[in-house]
């Protein structure tokens, strides 16, 4: 069977991740979490006094290329996000990295470095790639691509569980009004927003288990790599 490359795009909190790494352990192929390489850079800009002022976005950019990251395969088979080496997977999935890396991938020079890393990421193909711009720019020509949604209310509910299995304390009104937020800047800033691919099939899952979109999914899968 030819190798492929599946595009994923969709809005946040719609299972993307879920999808793209149960179809890559399926096919064997590599994984990629593009929003984990955003959430790292927008970390980097936190973390980092250079870029503490009114001008941080401006020194991020002069910084970019002191910017290294990669994904650890764990002993179980997940991969944890490095950034410089340093395993950050547990600090970018904050809320308050989250609402940065919103703000970072609006910046047209962050894209373009990121796309870069990307499209070398995939350029033996068999890759499982999600984020919001992969069907229409970082692989444009992906022989898979899919677009996920989901009601935004289903949506807040799995956030709103997944932030408490962590031990956090969230508040649901709080979950809908940053997820709405964030829908909003995905779909309106200038540079890539997030579109429907022209060829992309949508999954809207709201009402779908995991086993039953897992089976359409490889059955798509299927037809393409054939
Ligand atoms: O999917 P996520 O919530 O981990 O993504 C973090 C942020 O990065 C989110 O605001 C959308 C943005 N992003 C993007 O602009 N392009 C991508 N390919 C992936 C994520």
């Amino acid at each position: 069977m030819r190798k492929i490359i599946v595009a994923i795009d969709g809005y946040s909190s719609c299972g993307k991740s879920t999808i793209a790494r149960q179809l890559a352990r399926y096919a064997g192929y590599r994984y990629v979490d593009t929003g984990a390489m955003y959430r790292a850079v927008a970390l980097f800009m936190l973390e980092d006094e250079r870029c503490q002022g009114a001008d941080g976005i401006e020194r991020l950019v002069e910084l970019l290329p002191d910017i290294h990251i990669d994904f650890a395969v764990q002993a179980d088979g997940s991969q944890h996000t490095t950034l410089n080496g340093r395993d950050v997977e547990q600090q970018i999935r904050h809320l308050e990295v989250g609402n940065k890396a919103s703000i970072v991938s609006s910046v047209k020079a962050v894209r373009q470095y990121l796309v870069k890393m990307q499209q070398e990421m995939g350029r033996e193909k068999g890759i499982v790639m999600d984020g919001r711009d992969i069907g229409t720019v970082v692989f444009p020509k992906a022989e898979l691509k899919l677009f996920l949604t989901a009601d935004s209310q289903v949506r807040a509910t799995r956030r709103y569980n997944e932030l408490l299995a962590k031990g956090e304390k969230p508040v649901m009104e709080d979950v809908l009004n940053d997820l709405q937020t964030r829908d909003w800047r995905d779909t309106h800033r200038e540079e890539s927003p997030l579109v429907q691919a022209a060829d992309a099939i949508v999954v809207d899952n709201s009402h779908l288990s995991e086993e039953e979109q897992l089976q359409k999914v490889i059955e798509l899968f299927e037809q393409r790599c054939k």
